[in-house]
């Protein structure tokens, strides 16, 4: 008999997230925490999974990472991205972190990557405007001595050129998101209980392949209280973000522009 040597090479799928800063920024977050193999992981704000698919590495088959997320269509993309590469120690439900009834002291780590915290605290004069209702549950569920993890803004250059443009057209506009930086942060884990605090910071340029991606993105965010992009924005005033944009356009047509980060780490006592 003529034996046959059959060899199967088995395919590795890698998730599709949102990829550019968000896989970067989610990777370091992720990194920072050193999470071990065997761990429970809860990744509040999951979006894209640019912080739960690292995680969901890092612990292996022997542990798990539980996503909650507020937006509906992000559970089902994440979810759909995690049956489409066969990982099955993750997974994400439709659940507002404030409210969730997770038993205490029940995950080894907490993740929070760019969830924003503007509805308690006030950056510019460092006292909560609202009971931090969020942090409170972040502390109820991590076990003790567990570690919780944070990435926050606090440049996005891109953001800035938008808001400063709408200005120049005599537009008022959102900035869409708040700087936010250490000391604050301080004391919303100080009013939480967390202990070891330890910060860092990372920048971080990247491209944006056309010009139309780049705006695209850029006319994904509401910059206009209670009315929509398209009933303020004219085509001239495209025509002119097109003609100005130019300074950050490389010479092969993409755009670049750069983003800044504060990455938090902590520990329940
Ligand atoms: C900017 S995205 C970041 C996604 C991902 N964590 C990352 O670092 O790439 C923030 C996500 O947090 C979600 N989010 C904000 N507040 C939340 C809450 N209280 N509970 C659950 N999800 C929340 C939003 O719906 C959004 O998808």
């Amino acid at each position: 008999m003529v034996g046959s040597l059959i060899t199967t090479q088995n395919e590795v799928l890698v998730p599709r997230t949102w990829g550019t800063y968000w896989d970067k920024f989610g990777e370091t977050l992720v990194r920072l925490l050193e999470i071990r193999e065997g761990a429970h992981v809860l990744d509040i704000g999951t979006g894209g999974g640019s912080t739960l698919f690292p995680a969901s590495r890092r612990v292996g088959p022997t542990g798990k990472v539980t996503g909650v997320e507020l937006c509906e269509h992000c559970v089902g993309r994440t979810n759909g991205e995690i049956a489409r590469c066969g990982i099955s120690n993750a997974e994400v439900h439709p659940i507002d972190a404030r409210t969730m009834d997770f038993p205490d002291a029940s995950f080894d780590y907490v993740i929070a990557g760019f969830i924003g915290c503007d509805d308690y605290f006030d950056f510019t004069t460092n006292t909560f405007v609202a009971e931090d209702v969020l942090t409170k549950q972040i502390v109820r569920v991590l076990k003790p001595g567990g570690r919780f993890g944070l990435s926050t803004w606090l440049v996005q250059e891109d953001l800035d050129w938008m808001k400063r443009f709408f200005n120049d057209h005599g537009l008022e506009c959102r900035t869409n998101y708040h700087a936010e930086h250490e000391d604050g942060w301080r004391a919303i884990m100080r009013a939480a209980g967390l202990e070891d605090l330890w910060f860092l910071e990372e920048a971080y340029r990247y491209t944006y392949p056309t010009l139309e991606l780049w705006w695209k993105e850029m006319l994904d965010y509401d910059w206009f209280e209670g009315q929509k992009n398209s009933d303020v924005i004219d085509e001239s005033m495209v025509q002119d973000a097109h003609r100005r944009i130019k300074k950050h356009a490389t010479e092969n047509g993409c755009i670049r522009f750069g983003r800044k980060a504060i990455f938090l780490t902590a520990r329940r006592a």
